[in-house]
């Protein structure tokens, strides 16, 4: 086990776990968690034993509130926090892994903490799961890829719906809105996490591969271009 300050990363037979964990502040994303997770997300891409990760929040209430919000009130300038964040590219980096994450929701999921949700494949939610984009209300937008990633997962009515309007919901409608592709009981939240990255750790790690980057260069290309990239991918298996 390597423990960060703010995140905590285990591997245990291929499987990759990060808990971010900021319990007291809801897991609120500030800048040591988004220097850690860039820190831990190269190795994971780099770590060949790991061949699926899991991405939760520690205490009862929270995935993660947003970004943390005593930072963004106070210095750096947001320019400045902006262009780190570039420099760093974290989400750039997050997208790029062609290993699958399954993310595991509860309690609040604001802001960043949908941002990151929306970098896993699989959204995993238990019922006590709220979710929200705050972001236009506080005068910002998201800066964690949601512009990109909420749209290409919900649609446009939904992606529009949600960061225009600010309003919060609750798990069976993130469900509707394939926001999450399932709810669960707060208990058996993780069990599934587990028990879904036990199924994929045993599939072959390449087809896993090819498989996540047909769905998701294939999103950004026209119909043909997108038969001729799966032609591709499917030929290297
Ligand atoms: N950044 C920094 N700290 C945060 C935070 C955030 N985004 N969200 C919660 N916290 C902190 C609170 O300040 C509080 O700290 P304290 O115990 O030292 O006072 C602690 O987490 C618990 O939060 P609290 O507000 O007491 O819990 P609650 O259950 O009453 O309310 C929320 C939960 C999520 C509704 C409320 O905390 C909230 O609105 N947070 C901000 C959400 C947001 O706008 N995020 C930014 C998205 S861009």
């Amino acid at each position: 086990m390597s423990t960060y300050e703010v995140i905590i990363y285990e591997k245990r037979d291929s499987v990759g776990y990060i808990t971010l964990n900021r319990p007291k502040a809801l897991n609120a994303y500030n800048i040591c968690m988004r220097d850690e997770l860039y820190e831990v997300l190269g190795a994971i891409r780099d770590d060949t034993e790991v061949k699926v990760t899991i991405l939760k929040g520690s205490g009862q209430k929270a995935f993660c509130a947003g970004a943390d919000l005593t930072e963004f009130l106070t210095a750096p300038p947001p320019i400045f926090a902006r262009k780190a964040r570039f420099d760093r590219d974290i989400w750039g980096r997050f997208l790029s892994i062609q290993k699958p994450f399954i993310a595991a929701l509860h309690g609040y999921v604001l802001g960043s903490g949908i941002e990151m949700s929306l970098c896993c494949d699989i959204r995993l939610a238990s019922d006590d799961a709220q979710f929200g984009l705050p972001e236009v209300g506080l005068g910002i937008i998201p800066a964690a890829g949601g512009s990109q990633t909420l749209p290409r997962t919900v649609g446009v009515s939904n992606a529009y719906d949600l960061l225009l309007s600010g309003r919060w919901i609750n798990a069976d409608e993130a469900r509707r809105m394939k926001l999450i592709n399932l709810v669960l009981p707060q208990k058996e939240l993780l069990t599934e996490a587990q028990r879904l990255a036990d199924v994929m750790k045993e599939l072959n790690p390449i087809a896993l591969s090819c498989a996540k980057q047909a769905i998701n260069r294939g999103l950004d290309l026209s119909l043909e271009e997108g038969l001729s990239l799966e032609k591709r991918l499917g030929s290297r298996l």
